[in-house]
């Protein structure tokens, strides 16, 4: 599909916040210097727009001062997820007007954004006495939610049970394990993500949920994770200074892209949201479900979560062209990371050559590519 057509209401219309105060920090990260680049570790003296739990530390001649973040020991490893990183793209991105910049979510605790959403869902329920001590935890998962439950059940104390498939990663199962989740294994018959899958898996942990003092996180259904992902948004907009034109997103349960396009949206109504699924399963954009390879996306159905006041636009990127570009990502921008996240890189050049120079895309380093170190993704 045409990218213009795809995404609808883009348009080159002038959609930045007032600069430089449209920023959380007031920081235009467009104007740091000749190549563009953003001295996140070395400030002048003087900066108070920082982190209130960082400090600063001047060398032996006070021509630098250090940011360091944060100085006082950290609760637990909980504490060590978001905070992480934006990156500008600089060669995979050759001939696209716009900036393209990337959320290096891999660097959370299990190396994937879905820490921000599992530790949301077992605190909402926690909070909502839905969860209790002693509790069992249980949900279906292609293995980055479970890797992300399993982390959290861990340091929070909770037995967690994971339904999950052989469609997804050998190093996905086994991080589950290393956590000390129980798994259950629901064959694919492929190898792949089908469109009876998920629904098969769902359909596992409804029966194991029945037990008494289980807590179902059901992924798809859970609105606890949209706070994880709010802060994902709000991060964004204050490392970008509050210029973000377009963000772009593919989705499974669709928590991230919604998530981060209320915080977005929010803030500025211009912002285009455009989400990414894979062209073998274009189940929004053409209503055709089918048999792919991109980790995480695609489950073959509508997810509940997704609003559609939330998004303009549906692009769709195939199995090889993810992976494609997940490759380039490690060898051009030493960015390691899935083939959602190709995905998600080549839908947002897609976007940037559409918008055009002066303007801002956003996107997201899902996770990690060490979770596909046995795939054929990165040599099998
Ligand atoms: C590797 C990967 N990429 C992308 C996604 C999509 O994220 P979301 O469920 O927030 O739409 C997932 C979700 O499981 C994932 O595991």
């Amino acid at each position: 599909m045409p990218v213009a057509r795809a995404l609808g209401a883009l348009t080159r219309r002038d959609s930045h916040l007032p600069a430089p105060t449209g920023g959380l920090t007031g920081q235009d990260p467009r104007s740091n210097g000749p190549d563009g680049e953003i001295p996140h570790e070395y400030v002048e003296s003087g900066d108070s727009t920082r982190d209130p739990d960082s400090h600063i530390k001047e060398d032996a001649c006070s021509r630098f001062r250090v940011q360091l973040t944060p100085r006082q020991p950290r609760k637990n490893t909980l504490s060590a997820i978001g905070n992480t990183p934006l990156v500008r793209l600089n060669r995979v991105t050759k001939g696209v007007a716009a900036d393209v910049y990337m959320k290096l979510e891999y660097y959370n605790p299990t190396g994937s954004y879905k820490d921000r959403m599992a530790l949301a869902m077992i605190e909402g329920a926690e909070r909502d006495g839905l969860l209790r001590k002693g509790d069992t935890v249980v949900e279906y998962t292609g293995g980055s939610t479970g890797s992300s439950l399993a982390f959290v059940c861990a340091v929070k104390g909770y037995k967690l049970k994971v339904v999950t498939s052989d469609a997804f990663s050998d190093e996905k199962l086994d991080t589950m394990k290393a956590f000390g989740a129980m798994l259950t294994i629901v064959p694919s018959g492929s190898g792949k993500t089908t469109p009876e899958i998920i629904p098969k898996m769902m359909k596992v942990a409804e029966e194991m949920a029945r037990e008494p003092h289980t807590y179902w996180t059901n992924q798809f259904y859970n609105k606890y994770m949209l706070a994880g992902y709010n802060a994902l948004g709000v991060e964004i907009l204050d490392q970008m200074g509050g210029r973000v034109d377009a963000f772009v997103a593919s989705f499974g349960t669709a928590g991230c892209s919604m998530g981060v396009a209320e915080v977005l949206k929010a803030r500025n109504s211009d912002v285009k949201v455009c989400l990414v699924e894979p062209a073998e399963s274009p189940v929004l954009s053409k209503g055709i479900k089918g048999t792919h390879d991109i980790e995480g996306i695609g489950a073959g159905f509508v997810p509940p979560l997704l609003r559609r006041e939330l998004y303009d636009g549906v692009l769709t990127v195939s199995t090889e062209e993810a992976k494609a570009m997940a490759r380039r990502l490690a060898r051009e921008e030493g960015i390691f990371a899935g083939s959602s996240s190709g995905a998600n890189v080549l839908a947002a050049t897609r976007v940037g050559r559409e918008l055009g120079a002066g303007k801002s895309v956003v996107t997201v380093a899902v996770d990690s590519g060490l979770k596909y170190l046995s795939t054929d993704l990165y040599g099998g």
